[in-house]
């Protein structure tokens, strides 16, 4: 049975094991569970027999305008049985009605994200590989929380 959450209270580190998968830098559990608490907007889905977190999509938010997708991962085991679609759908709800909801994709899956209703663009983005696991000073922000 999967439960979804849409607040990271209640999950340890211990709960995110396996996810990243492929980053060849990834983000500790810790550092994950930071991304969780401080994105505006988070749906998790929890598989109840275990405990462990199987799936998660964050998204950052103005709250007046636009929104921007994040992360979306479901573990290798859990995949395919309808869990990102459902995350996904999930947060198109908590990001409400807002003029621009935006998620940068690989093209594989503009099909996934079409299926949930949003349109095919083109993205530009920025990637600093060596920051990939999060960690390091970030001037501006706090230390932790
Ligand atoms: C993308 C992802 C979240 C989908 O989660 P999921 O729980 O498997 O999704 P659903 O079961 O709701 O939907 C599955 C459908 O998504 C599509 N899909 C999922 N992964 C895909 C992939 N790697 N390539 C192409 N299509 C994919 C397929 O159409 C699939 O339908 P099918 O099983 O009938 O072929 C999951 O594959 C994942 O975690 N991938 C690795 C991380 C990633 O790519 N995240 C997205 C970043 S933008």
């Amino acid at each position: 049975m999967i439960r979804y959450t849409t607040s990271a209270d209640g999950i340890v580190p211990e709960m995110l094991a396996g996810f990243f998968v492929g980053w060849a830098d990834p983000p500790t559990a810790q550092t994950h569970l930071k991304i969780l608490r401080r994105s505006s907007h988070v749906v998790v889905a929890i598989d109840e027999g275990t405990g462990r977190v199987v799936g998660f999509i964050s998204a950052i938010s103005d709250g007046v305008l636009c929104a921007h997708i994040t992360l979306l991962e479901v573990l290798p085991d859990y995949q395919r049985r309808g869990i990102g679609t459902e995350l996904t759908r999930r947060m198109l709800g908590e990001l409400g009605d807002l003029y621009a909801v935006d998620a940068a994709c690989d093209a594989e899956l503009s099909g996934f994200y079409a299926r949930c209703g949003m349109q095919e663009r083109r993205a530009m983005v920025l990637r600093n590989y060596r920051r990939q696991s999060g960690l390091g000073a970030r001037p501006g922000y706090p230390s932790d929380g």
